[in-house]
């Protein structure tokens, strides 16, 4: 600095400089988020790749609705059932299985997000309206089982139970 220079002139060119610093430390940070924001999202689409709702996905609501038919039998020793939630109720309940067969969820809902928990197992699936997920279970042991609703659904979401009641049968032939 001259001799000449007087402090306002210096506080004008520290404030100059500031902002010069400044203006490229928000475009530093700009770009380091770009960046970011980009790479996260191609190895995500990397990892995941890009998901797609297909028609093999969809059912027809009024199919949804129809639960009447209840547990179907698929196989030898395999059961499948369309289970439906919706405000505040779980449909069928309460359903009757046997014991020792693979039984099969089609879980969907017909309004909101609900969560398809059975108590004292391992299903847990999400209810998504227009979207089946399906989930298969063998219960080894005859029962009442509790399904919950984990997703919260409303004011009423605590109250959504419905019941699984597993009948006692003959252990699975084991074939030789
Ligand atoms: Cu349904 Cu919470």
């Amino acid at each position: 600095m001259s001799d000449s220079a007087q402090p306002d002139d210096f506080e004008a060119a520290f404030h100059r400089s500031a902002e010069r610093h400044e203006r490229a430390w928000v475009m530093v940070s700009i770009v380091l988020l770009t960046l970011l924001l980009a790479g996260t999202m191609f190895f995500v689409v990397f990892d995941y790749g890009v998901i797609v709702r297909t028609e093999g996905f969809r059912r027809d609501p009024a199919v949804l609705a129809d639960t009447s038919q209840g547990l179907v039998q698929t196989g030898p020793n395999a059961y499948a059932v369309q289970m439906v939630g919706h405000l505040w109720a779980w449909t069928p309940s309460p359903l009757h299985v046997p014991q020792g067969a693979a039984i099969t969820f089609h879980v969907t809902s017909t309004d909101v997000l609900h969560g398809f928990q059975v108590q004292g197992t391992t299903i847990n699936i999400t209810a998504v309206p227009g979207v089946t997920g399906a989930v298969t279970y063998t219960f080894s042991r005859p029962g009442t089982f509790n399904i919950i609703c984990n997703e919260f659904c409303g004011i009423e979401h605590q109250a959504m139970l419905g019941r699984i009641v597993v009948d006692p049968g003959p252990p699975p032939k084991v074939t030789p």
